[in-house]
């Protein structure tokens, strides 16, 4: 069954997203499982804690990579590569492209070492089609900065972070779609849901994952 992984800036889309296409499997009777990145298991809420709380001591940018791809691979181990062995839809929010993407591309680790860090965690699982919801970082933090507002929390470690790290951020993604444009679908955010649905749904029938 398919693997699929939604990334993008925060504040960009990907939740409502997946609840949409969640609700479109859901009619069509597809067993899915819809997890997240940091996290998906208990250990990996622990560390995704770790990682996002902006109290206590930040972690060195190789400690955070090495905290996302722990959380990753108890995440692949106990949850990804069961579901997919028992013919279930898994929608990812965030994988392996958001650790090139922030910390290759936002704290400046060379990409090698996280693409090698990426393979060790996942044991070389890879998804089938990663949709990137693409948004310019002044909108994406107009957005978030608003979803915040209605929600009354604050930003966590990542979000507090410049323009000039989300900007890289984006750009990473940019590239990296480019770079592996056949397992890539590339969305402007800005539409709205149901055009961003559907782009998608058109997507998931020509691969022939869906026939209606
Ligand atoms: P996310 O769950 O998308 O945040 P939220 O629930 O606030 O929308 O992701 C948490 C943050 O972790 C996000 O800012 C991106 C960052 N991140 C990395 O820096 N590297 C990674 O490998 C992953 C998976 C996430």
């Amino acid at each position: 069954m398919p693997f699929i992984v939604f990334e993008g800036l925060d504040g960009t889309g990907k939740s409502s997203l997946m609840s949409a296409l969640e609700g479109e499997l859901s009619q069509r009777q597809r067993p899915t499982l819809r997890t997240r990145e940091p996290g998906g298991t208990s250990l990996g809420d622990e560390i995704r804690q770790l990682i996002l709380r902006t109290g206590g001591e930040a972690p060195a940018p190789r400690t955070e990579l090495l905290l996302y791809e722990a959380s990753r691979a108890q995440h692949v181990d106990s949850v990804i590569a069961p579901a997919l062995k028992k013919k279930i839809w898994v929608l990812c929010d965030r994988y392996t492209a958001s650790s090139i993407a922030f910390q290759a591309g936002g704290r400046g680790i060379p990409v090698d070492r996280v693409e090698a860090l990426n393979d060790f965690a996942t044991n070389g699982l890879t998804p089938d089609l990663t949709v990137l919801l693409d948004l310019t970082v002044g909108e994406s933090r107009r957005r978030r900065q608003s979803r915040q507002g209605v929600q009354g929390t604050s930003a966590d470690r990542i979000e507090s972070e410049t323009d000039t790290f989300h900007e890289k951020v984006r750009q990473s993604f940019l590239q990296q779609a480019e770079k592996s444009w056949g397992n890539w679908l590339v969305l402007d955010a800005s539409n709205s849901p149901a055009v961003l649905l559907q782009d998608l749904l058109d997507e998931l029938r020509r691969r022939q994952w869906l026939d209606t």
